[in-house]
């Protein structure tokens, strides 16, 4: 077993029977429940809200990791506190000159910090940020949808924002979202990636178990 977190991305889920996704994850070795909330201003598509996260809360036995692609995170920090997320996520994109005041919002309420960057964000706006958060979300597509094609930058971007931290000090971890494979997941692990988000190539997998214990073993 690698070191990596595997964290599958629930938007690829069947929503006719989302609880029995809930359990796939929970009886395999993935570590945490991937949430993409979208408002479909932030991004082109809208995926779901409240009632579902509160839905999933009911039945997931790891942390939720939410990954907010919405304008205006500042205004729903608590909401998603009290909904039980574990980690809450916002766009570097989304925040502009109200990220520290964000940060110190989600940790108020004692939730992880992640800030996500669009594969056209350079990675220096991570400075300021990088010795008060947990994680370092790096898309590997455009947010908005899954199972698009992997953008092969991210790879030599996985290495940028792993020097980063290094030259920092900082205990921030990598996170890679958006078309994580078991083919491209090696030389992400290799760049400095810890945690691996996956959606459609673990839901449209026939042994999706498998698929997350392959992701986990690499
Ligand atoms: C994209 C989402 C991703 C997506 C990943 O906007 O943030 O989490 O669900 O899906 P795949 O792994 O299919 O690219
Ligand atoms: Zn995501």
């Amino acid at each position: 077993m690698g070191k990596q977190l595997i964290a599958p991305s629930i938007l690829s889920a069947d929503f006719s029977d989302l609880k029995s996704d809930i359990e796939m994850v929970n009886e395999s070795v993935a570590d945490w429940f991937h949430i993409d909330i979208m408002d479909g201003v932030f991004v082109p598509n809208i995926s779901f809200g409240m009632p579902v996260l509160k839905s999933i809360k009911e039945y997931a036995n790891k942390p939720l990791d939410v990954h907010l692609m919405i304008t205006n995170p500042k205004k729903y920090v608590k909401k998603f506190a009290e909904l039980g997320s574990d980690i809450l996520t916002v766009h570097h994109e989304a925040c502009g000159d109200e990220m520290l005041n964000l940060i110190k919002d989600i940790k108020k309420c004692n939730m992880k910090v992640g800030i996500a960057i669009n594969p056209d964000t350079k990675i220096d706006v991570l400075k300021n940020y990088i010795n008060y958060i947990d994680l370092v979300c790096l898309m590997g597509v455009f947010p908005g949808f899954s199972g698009q094609k992997f953008i092969e930058s991210t790879f030599k971007r996985c290495k940028e924002v792993k020097k980063l931290i290094e030259q920092n000090d900082s205990k921030c971890l990598i996170e890679i979202d958006g078309g994580v494979t078991t083919l491209n997941a090696k030389k992400l692990i290799n760049n400095g990636a810890d945690i691996l988000v996956s959606g459609s190539h673990i839901f449209k997998d026939k042994d999706p178990i498998k698929k997350i214990s392959d992701l986990k073993q690499i």
